[in-house]
């Protein structure tokens, strides 16, 4: 017989209660819970025994050496920069969650991915658009493609595997998590018990079909995926897509891959007829000027695994204000301060009383603290109002007490700089051990203190 039970759930993670609570005991929060009506098809049989399709095999301990080891048979796509994500194509069975802010190009992305599969049954459900407005985008995306990409509009899980059941697709999308719901929960789509049984019949799905499903995830105000966290730990793997809305660049960094490293990224860059995939980025993120400005360096940088070179801009002008400014785009402001307080203590330089604007080109974010020589050679140039010559590069960390300190991957990052045709990068004298400096063309000076770059470069 069914039975109609509710339950209360913290809607920040997904902790469910027999009874309201002001706080939640797992993430403490305050006020986060909300009643949620569950009604199960037979409460004393968990559902998933009710599936048919379930294999009812009972599992046996077995010596790991006695496993048989299948390489999974990855899917490679046309699309370079997700394969690489992926940590080298689409794994059979395997979940992925694919995050985002709204607009970000989400469901482009994945229209994308399944137009350029000819020769596969990609099965494309959403819930958040007519057929005609995807037809529409497909339009817009590849109008010539010959693929057999089919498209539902349905947002019942249960209708959406009988449709599974008839086009046995290879591969399977779902846009968005949060508009499916399934029969077996009474509250509504998008609630945290929905998403989370939603995305518990689609795991089983994918497992025991060994189809590939993608998952298109809400992204909250405070950037974390909309619903339970539960969802990031059900999940094989989790991706997200990100950038700044007004440029045209967007990275889709691996957060949690189970097949692959989760610090692989892919760079895109979203034009009128979709996305583009970016193999080179220097290339694009080095602006192209002839003459040498003040306040512009470059420094060589690593995004993921992935070596790159990105411009950083200074601006420092007299405040006209008491209080004076800062301010940055792709920089954490504190570590911009920090380092404008070891310019002003340990190099002498009278910044206090300076407007400091910071901008890295691209609208990207950089959180590698190889960019700190760069930015404290910006900031220097743009105050004394001398460029830094156009073929010098930099990659190397600043102390509090303006020491240089090493960094990570120093041969990629030279051998990047090399490739891009620089003459000579600044690096940390701490990274010269096991460094063989003549096997490079480009000039490697290696330094101790900033006053050292600044002496050679001002004079
Ligand atoms: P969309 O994929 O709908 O975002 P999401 O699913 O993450 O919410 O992308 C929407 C944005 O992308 C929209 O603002 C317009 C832009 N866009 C292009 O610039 N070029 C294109 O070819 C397409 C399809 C979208
Ligand atoms: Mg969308």
């Amino acid at each position: 017989m069914a039975k109609t039970k509710s339950a209360y759930f913290c809607q920040s993670c997904g902790y469910e209660s027999p009874k309201w609570l002001g706080k939640c005991p797992s993430c403490n929060q305050w006020n986060t819970f909300v009643e949620e009506v569950i009604e199960k098809i037979n409460s004393s049989v968990p559902d998933w025994k009710n599936s048919s399709t379930t294999l009812q095999r009972a599992a046996r301990p077995a010596v790991i050496t006695e496993i048989a080891y299948r390489d999974e048979q990855r899917q490679l796509t046309s699309d370079k920069e997700l394969n690489r994500v992926l940590g080298g194509g689409i794994v059979p069975g395997s979940l992925v969650l694919i995050g985002g802010e709204p607009g970000i190009g989400k469901s482009t992305l994945m229209l994308q991915l399944a137009l350029s599969l000819p020769k596969l049954k990609v099965l494309y459900v959403s819930g958040e658009e007519s057929e005609q407005q995807i037809k529409m985008r497909a339009e817009r995306l590849l109008p010539a493609a010959k693929s057999e990409c089919y498209i539902l509009t349905e947002t019942s899980t249960q209708n959406i595997f009988k449709q599974i059941e008839a086009l046995e697709p290879h591969i399977v999308i779902i846009d968005s998590i949060q508009t499916l719901y399934s029969a077996h929960i009474e509250s509504t789509p998008g609630s945290v018990s929905q998403v989370r049984e939603c995305a518990a019949e689609m795991l089983r799905f994918a497992k025991e079909t060994a189809t590939p499903v993608f998952l298109i995830g809400h992204i909250t105000k405070d950037g974390t995926i909309a619903g339970p966290k539960i969802l990031e730990h059900m999940v094989d793997t989790v991706l997200q897509f990100e950038g700044d809305r007004h440029h045209v660049y967007r990275i889709l960094r691996a957060v949690k891959n189970r097949f692959g490293s989760a610090s692989e990224l892919g760079i895109y860059e979203m034009q009128g007829n979709g996305l583009r995939e970016v193999s080179n980025p220097s290339e694009i993120l080095l602006s192209q000027r002839e003459e040498s400005l003040s306040g512009i360096t470059i420094s060589a940088m690593l995004e993921g695994l992935r070596p790159m070179l990105i411009e950083t801009q200074a601006l420092v002008s007299t405040s006209a204000y008491g209080t004076p400014q800062r301010s940055t785009t792709g920089f954490d402001t504190k570590r911009m301060n920090m380092l404008l307080a070891v310019l002003e203590k340990r190099c002498g330089f009278r910044l206090s009383a300076k407007d400091v604007f910071l901008n890295i080109a691209g609208g990207l974010r950089v959180e590698d603290p190889a960019i700190d020589l760069g930015v404290v050679v910006a900031i220097i140039s743009s105050h004394e109002d001398m460029p830094v010559p156009a073929k010098i590069c930099f990659a190397a960390e600043v102390g509090l007490s303006g020491e240089i300190r090493a960094v990570n991957r120093i041969e990629q990052r030279i051998a990047e700089a090399e490739k891009l045709g620089f003459e000579t990068i600044y690096i940390s004298k701490y990274n010269k051990k096991g460094l063989d400096i003549k096997r490079y063309s480009i000039e490697i000076k290696t330094v101790a203190k900033v006053e050292e770059v600044f002496s050679a470069l001002f004079g």
